[in-house]
């Protein structure tokens, strides 16, 4: 079986307090902010990638024009023996129409990874392993540019030149032997262009997010006020029903108690003679009924005044949360029901809370005498720990389901629910589980002022 428990998230209620107002200002700005960080970061990488789109386009070109230039103009079979003299030619080729402007290095490898010419000398002679890639490139000629991994061993002398695109393409010597031919070029170009695009592109963009905010600034700002406006208002109106309702109790309460309970309580008064003058005349019926009628009189004093305590509490601060909350239980025990009360000594002494803990214990109370039909009614006061108040009342009567509280609260019984936003504003807890069959639990806990 499903069980019913009915604690609501405070901030379901509708007495949950809207955020302050410059914490929601404050917020909406941060988001904004972030929003424009987005904004700027993202477009910077994504300008980035179009320049380094861009740059390769350009290196691809440039490795197949110098390729060509340095085919026909400097390279010899002599080359591929690396010897002194086509070597020394070679590099004077390239050190005048090559390595030159954001070209940073100047390679030509064999077929199995010799580096036959390089404007680095310290490289010429070594071998490093030709990847798939360029392999592929001595078969199919046409042109490969990539991001250079600086990490391999074979780029040692390039680290300093911060990042590079590296482009190669195969060229043939006269003999017909083909050499990789490879430059790198600088990539800080890239960078440079990126940021001098976003410079572009920032002012406008970011103006046009700076207008935005500022006309949604007070935009927030007073929607935030307006909630908190709504918020008081709210509170306002509950508290006035609060009041409204137990002047109105007061009212009524003093009228029946100067009115007519007083008559019928002077009637009976009244009326005892009589029963001792029919008595003394034997006229033993007439004294029977007047017994009677006196009797039923009181009785119905006696009720009146139970009916008062229910319309208008004793004032808590005058008697004290204890006789009052005895006084809740007293008609439950003429109806045969056992109850409980117990309370830690320094519940008893009283505070602030009393009253929210009187209301409480009244609803749970009076539910379930008039729902649960329960043999035993308890009700606990405590103090936990400092500065908390807890109230427990259980009863073993029928229990209910979440279902049953929701088709009554539509039909306009709203009594747990009206405690609920007591509780919420007056920043406590209350726990209400039940279960049909196995009694119903109302737990509050509230800050002890
Ligand atoms: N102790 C209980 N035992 C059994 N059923 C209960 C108990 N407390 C509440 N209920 C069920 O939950 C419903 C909602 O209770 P709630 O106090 O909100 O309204 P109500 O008592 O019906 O009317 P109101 O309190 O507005 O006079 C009740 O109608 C009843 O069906
Ligand atoms: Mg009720």
């Amino acid at each position: 079986m499903r069980e019913a428990r009915q604690r609501r998230d405070p901030a379901d209620s509708p007495l949950a307090a809207p955020p302050r107002l410059s914490t929601a200002v404050g917020r909406f700005v941060l988001g904004s902010l972030a929003a424009v960080l987005v904004v700027v970061v993202g477009g910077f990488f994504a300008l980035r990638t179009v320049t380094i789109d861009e740059a390769k386009r350009g290196t691809r070109e440039l490795v197949q024009a110098q390729g060509r230039l340095v085919e026909e103009a400097g390279l010899t079979d002599a080359v591929l023996r690396l010897e002194p003299a086509a070597v020394a030619r070679l590099d004077k080729l390239v050190q005048d129409q090559v390595a030159r402007g954001s070209v940073a290095r100047v390679k030509m490898k064999a077929r199995d990874g010799t580096i036959l010419y390089s404007d680095e000398p310290a490289l010429i002679g070594m071998r490093f392993e030709i990847e798939q890639e360029e392999q592929e490139l001595f078969e199919t000629g046409g042109v490969e540019v990539e991001l250079s991994d600086l990490s391999e061993p074979e780029h040692r002398y390039e680290r300093s030149a911060g990042e590079l695109l590296e482009a190669y393409t195969p060229i043939r010597t006269p003999n017909g032997t083909p050499v990789l031919f490879e430059i790198y070029e600088r990539l800080s170009s890239v960078n440079a262009s990126a940021e001098r695009l976003l410079g572009a592109l920032a002012p406008p963009l970011l103006g046009g997010l700076l207008v935005l905010l500022i006309f949604q600034v007070p935009l927030a700002w007073q929607m935030a006020r307006g909630l908190q406006r709504g918020h008081r208002e709210r509170e306002g109106l509950l508290t006035n029903a609060v009041e409204a309702s137990s002047q109105e109790r007061r009212r009524i309460a003093s009228d029946l108690h100067d009115g007519i309970v007083q008559d019928l309580a002077g009637v009976a008064f009244g009326l005892a003679p009589l029963v001792a003058d029919a008595d003394r005349r034997g006229s033993a019926a007439e004294a029977t009924a007047l017994r009677g009628a006196i009797s039923r009189l009181r009785q119905g004093v006696r009720d009146l005044r139970t009916l008062l305590v229910e319309i208008h509490p004793p004032s808590l601060e005058t008697t004290g949360l204890e006789p009052a909350l005895n006084d809740l239980l007293s008609p439950l025990v003429s109806e045969n029901i056992t109850t409980e009360l117990h309370m830690d000594d320094s519940a008893a002494s009283g505070n602030g809370s009393d009253a929210l803990v009187y209301r409480v214990a009244r609803e749970a109370v009076r539910n379930a005498f008039a729902h649960g039909a329960p043999q035993k009614v308890c009700i606990d006061v405590t103090h936990p720990r400092e500065g908390v108040t807890r109230l427990v009342v259980t009863d073993d009567g029928r229990g209910f389901a979440p279902e049953e509280r929701e088709r009554r609260a539509g039909e306009g019984h709203v009594g747990l629910t009206l405690l609920e936003s007591l509780v919420t504003q007056a920043r406590g807890r209350l726990d209400i589980r039940s279960q049909p069959g196995q009694g119903t639990t109302v737990k509050l806990e509230v800050p002890a002022t």
